[in-house]
């Protein structure tokens, strides 16, 4: 595991954009796994910027999101699809079929669960996926449990991360219950994986999935046992790393 600590926010995500940059200049035709909430947002801002810039071409990528609330209609502004086409794919050249997240309005859960992981596996698999970390050290929306969940599945929200999340809607009971996310298994078979944390909200959860228990009680830990993990945190959220 490599550990790269930033000074600030903004050195993380330019750090995170290259690295993600470099992934698709080197294999162009890469498998990237997305992440959404407030961390990766400055990742994002950089490779748009990287785009505009002729450094990073996305023609040939193809992107599955972690996650997505359940239910909800892609149009929703809250919902991870509209995030992800305000934040990055409205902004770069991803061919509109090679951008995946799960259907957050499915009828069908567990079909879409299942052709999820399918897609996955027929594109090759995933080469890196970029994490963020919830608080409670969910990764995904791979939520504290007695079991790894190992394919993508429908998970309730805890209520940990329902509060967490709140600071995106208006009042929070908007905030979803539900939501489809990736596996474990999934998370674990990427070939590499770069996890960002930022703020002193995250120290203590950054410690914990680096020295403590592997158990599905701090889902990130089983990090540990990844033979291809970056993890790009600011000083505040690496203060308890020696
Ligand atoms: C988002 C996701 C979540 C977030 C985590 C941290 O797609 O899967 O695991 O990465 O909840 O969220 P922020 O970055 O808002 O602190």
């Amino acid at each position: 595991m490599r550990i790269i600590i930033t000074d600030n926010y903004q050195e993380m995500s330019k750090k995170a954009a290259t690295l993600v940059a470099s992934q698709v200049n080197i294999k162009p035709g890469s498998v990237l796994g997305l992440a959404t909430g407030g961390t990766p947002v400055g990742m994002y801002k950089e490779l748009v910027k990287m785009y505009q810039d002729d450094e990073v071409d996305f023609s040939e990528v193809t992107t599955f999101n972690l996650d997505e609330y359940y239910p909800i209609d892609q149009t929703n502004d809250q919902s991870y699809a509209y995030y992800m086409q305000e934040h990055l794919f409205q902004h770069i050249n991803v061919a509109k079929d090679s951008m995946h997240i799960p259907n957050g309005k499915t009828k069908d859960v567990d079909q879409e669960c299942y052709g999820y992981d399918q897609a996955i596996y027929n594109a090759g698999g995933i080469d890196l996926q970029v994490l963020g970390i919830g608080t409670n050290g969910h990764i995904g929306f791979n939520e504290p449990d007695i079991t790894f969940e190992s394919g993508t599945h429908k998970v309730t929200l805890d209520q940990e991360t329902i509060e967490a999340n709140a600071r995106f809607f208006d009042r929070i009971d908007d905030v979803p219950k539900e939501a489809i996310s990736m596996g474990m298994k999934t998370i674990m078979q990427s070939k590499k994986i770069l996890l960002l944390a930022n703020g002193e909200s995250k120290a203590q959860i950054i410690d914990k999935m680096l020295f403590g228990e592997i158990s599905p009680n701090v889902p990130a830990s089983i990090l540990q046992l990844h033979p291809h993990v970056i993890i790009v945190v600011d000083k505040e959220a690496a203060q308890y790393i020696e």
